[in-house]
């Protein structure tokens, strides 16, 4: 079985961050999204991974990911010229994909509970399509199933005005090839791109067996800033403490992560949080729920619920800042004035601040 993870793609929704990176790249409790997708796949026993790359952000990707050797994976990388839709993904790779079954694998979904169970109803049940769903209050903005009785799925439809169930399609699926006669049939969707929902009612339209499973425990789609945060907050959830920085006149209270080299001065770290390696956490508060990147500096300041990416800096800040994610190399720098209230920001990569 081979995996095919989608890193293409525009990441409208992520501006200004994807500005300058790709989406899969931003990390998540200290690590990039996408290696938690190749974890995934590997622990699953899939290691030959096909890898869909945009023109504009997939060298950057194919750097992070190198050889695969440290994955225990072997990548192939296939540009996709236009992000045209998941479908249109699947089809730029069918030469890697042969005649193999194959699990495709959104390079933005972050699932807790892994691929494995996935697999295995595939091996057990063989069946053309094996797809994972998650219960959602609001289903519209999803992908929708709905099954019969005994868990196959009966009918798709995207993001429905009146969803006939509160199954909401996680980007994650299992193909057997008979799903690439269905690609080359479909016509491209209202918003011009070619559905990987359209594929798969095609697989049902033509009766063959297409099953769809719970997703064990979370799943996250880190497509807007807000799930970033929240994906991180899950994901610092699992942390253990691990202290392996110097600690200075500090208070480190619970779950918390310091790398090798960071330092944390007179200051509060309060967990779960991530303090990446040759960070610098001075005369400060850093809350819960908030990862700080590899070399970025968090000086007389307070942070919480926040993601800063390497190189980041806060300093001087008169405000709490609060739920925000602040791109590589940013700078914010309070100057001294007097601290209240809090602030919120979105910052993409080298923005500048000063208050
Ligand atoms: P989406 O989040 O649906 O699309 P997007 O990345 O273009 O983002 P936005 O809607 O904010 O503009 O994509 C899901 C995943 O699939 C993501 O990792 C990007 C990837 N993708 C491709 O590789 N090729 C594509 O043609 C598309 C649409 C997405």
């Amino acid at each position: 079985m081979k995996g095919l993870i989608l890193s293409g793609g525009k990441g409208t929704r992520l501006r200004p961050l994807t500005h300058t990176r790709a989406k899969q790249l931003i990390p998540i409790g200290g690590k990039p999204n996408l290696f938690y997708v190749v974890e995934d796949l590997v622990a699953a026993g899939i290691s030959d991974i096909g890898v869909i790359i945009s023109p504009e952000t997939g060298d950057e990707v194919r750097e992070a990911l190198g050889s695969g050797e440290r994955f225990g994976a072997e990548f192939n990388f296939i540009v996709q010229d236009q992000p045209l839709g998941l479908a249109h993904a699947v089809k730029s790779a069918r030469g890697f994909l042969g005649g193999d079954p194959f699990v495709v694998y959104l390079g933005d979904n972050l699932l807790s509970g892994g691929i494995g169970h996935l697999v295995e109803a595939y091996r057990i049940r063989k069946s053309e399509a094996v797809l994972l769903y998650t219960r959602v209050a609001d289903p519209r903005a999803f992908g929708v199933v709905v099954l019969d009785g005994s868990g196959r799925v009966a009918k798709l439809v995207e993001k429905p005005q009146d969803p006939p169930s509160n199954l909401a399609l996680v980007g994650v699926y299992l193909f057997t090839p008979a799903v690439h006669g269905v690609i080359d049939m479909l016509k491209p969707s209202a918003r011009g791109e070619y559905e990987i929902t359209e594929a798969i009612q095609g697989l049902v339209d033509k009766s063959l067996k297409v099953e769809a499973f719970e997703v064990q425990g979370w799943w996250k789609d880190t497509g807007r800033p807000e799930d970033l945060l929240d994906a991180n907050r899950l994901v610092l959830s699992d942390i253990r403490r691990k202290i392996e920085g110097e600690l200075e006149g500090s208070e480190v209270v619970g779950e918390v992560v310091v790398e090798a080299s960071a330092v944390i001065k007179n200051s509060t770290v309060r967990g779960p949080a991530y303090i990446g390696a040759g960070a610098r956490v001075e005369e400060s508060f850093v809350g819960p729920y908030t990862a700080i990147g590899n070399s970025a500096q968090v000086i007389k300041s307070e942070v919480e619920y926040s993601i800063l990416l390497d190189g980041a800096s806060v300093k001087n800040l008169p405000y709490r800042l609060d739920s925000s994610v602040l791109g590589e190399g940013v700078s914010v720098d309070g100057q001294g004035s007097q601290r209240r209230n809090t602030l919120q920001l979105v910052l993409g990569d080298r923005s500048q601040v000063k208050l």
